[in-house]
C-alpha cells in the first residue's frame, strides 16, 4: 500500500479525528503568521516581543496599537479553502474537534461548531486587571478614552486600561479550553497538525499526547516544524489547497 492510500485509509476509518491548527491555516486569508517577516509599518517589531504582559506595562499603547493592526486584518478576512474544508470535514466526522490557537474567528465563519480556542479571541476587548474576576468582554461601546487618545482605552468599571482577549506569552492559558484539549488529545485516533511551527507550548504539547495514546499524527504545512519528525506522514503544501485534495480522495 502507498503511503497516500495508508493516510486515506486511517483518515477514512477515524471515528475521533483532532485537528490542531495554527497560524498557517489563516495565511491564506491574508493573516500574517506570528513568525513570518513582516511588512511596513510593524516590520521592525518582533510580534514575540509585543505579546507579553510586560510589553504592555512597557508601552502599552505600542501593543493595543499592534492589536488594532491584527484585528483589521481578521475583521477583514474571510475563511479560505482550508478553513471551508474543516467545516465540511465535521459533517463527516460529527465526534471531531478542532482545538486552535488562532485568535481569529475564521474556524467559526466557515461553519465549525466543535472548536476549543486555547489562545482567545482577538474580537474580544477586556480589562487588564481583570476588575471582575474574570475575563468579562466590555463592549466598544462603554470603551473610555483618554483625550489624546495616547493610551489605550480604558474600563468603564475601573479606569484601568482595556487589552485584547487573547493569551500572552508567560500567561496561562484558559484552563478549561486546555483540560478539554487535553481530554480530545487523548481520546482521538488521528490527529491532523495543520500550519503550526509546534515551538509553542503547552499547544505543541497536544500532538505528543495524542501519539502518546495511539493516534496517528498527519502534518499539513509547506514547511518543516518542530513536530514534523514525530508525524506518521508530512503532507507538504498549504491547507488551502493540501485539505480539499484530502477530503476529495476520502469522500
Ligand atoms: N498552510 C499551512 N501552513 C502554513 C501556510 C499555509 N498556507 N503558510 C505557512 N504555514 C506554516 C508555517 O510553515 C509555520 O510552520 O504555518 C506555521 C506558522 O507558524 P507560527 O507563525 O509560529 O504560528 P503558530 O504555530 O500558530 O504560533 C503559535 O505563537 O506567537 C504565538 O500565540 C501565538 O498562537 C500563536 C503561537
Amino acid at each position: 500500500m502507498s503511503i497516500e492510500e495508508t493516510i486515506i485509509r486511517i483518515i477514512k476509518n477515524a471515528k475521533r479525528p483532532v485537528v490542531l491548527t495554527g497560524a498557517g491555516v489563516s495565511k491564506e486569508s491574508g493573516i500574517p503568521t506570528f513568525r513570518d517577516a513582516m511588512d511596513g509599518l510593524w516590520a521592525q517589531y518582533d510580534p514575540q516581543q509585543l505579546a507579553t504582559p510586560r510589553a504592555f506595562a512597557q508601552n502599552p499603547k505600542l501593543v493595543w496599537d499592534w492589536y488594532e493592526y491584527r484585528r483589521g486584518l481578521v475583521n477583514h478576512a474571510k475563511p479560505n479553502a482550508g478553513h471551508i474544508t474543516l467545516a465540511q470535514m465535521e459533517k463527516l466526522y460529527p465526534k471531531m474537534w478542532i482545538i486552535t490557537q488562532n485568535v481569529d474567528n475564521l474556524h467559526e465563519q466557515a461553519g465549525s461548531t466543535r472548536i476549543i480556542r486555547l489562545h482567545g479571541n482577538i474580537a474580544e476587548t477586556v480589562c487588564y486587571n481583570h476588575c471582575r474576576g474574570e475575563r468579562i468582554p466590555i463592549d466598544k461601546a462603554d470603551f473610555v478614552w483618554d483625550a489624546d487618545q495616547s493610551t489605550p482605552p480604558r474600563c468603564p468599571h475601573c479606569g484601568g486600561y482595556l487589552r485584547p482577549n487573547v493569551v500572552w506569552f508567560e500567561e496561562n492559558l484558559p484552563a478549561k479550553a486546555m483540560q478539554d484539549a487535553f481530554n480530545v488529545a487523548t481520546r482521538c485516533d488521528v490527529m491532523l497538525v495543520v500550519g503550526t511551527s509546534g515551538i509553542v507550548s503547552p499547544a505543541s504539547d497536544l500532538p505528543h499526547v495524542a501519539l502518546h495514546n495511539g493516534a496517528a499524527l498527519i502534518e499539513i504545512n509547506p514547511e518543516e516544524s518542530a513536530l514534523t519528525r514525530y508525524m506518521d506522514a508530512h503532507l507538504k503544501g498549504a491547507s488551502g489547497v493540501v485539505l480539499p485534495s484530502l477530503l476529495g480522495m476520502i469522500s
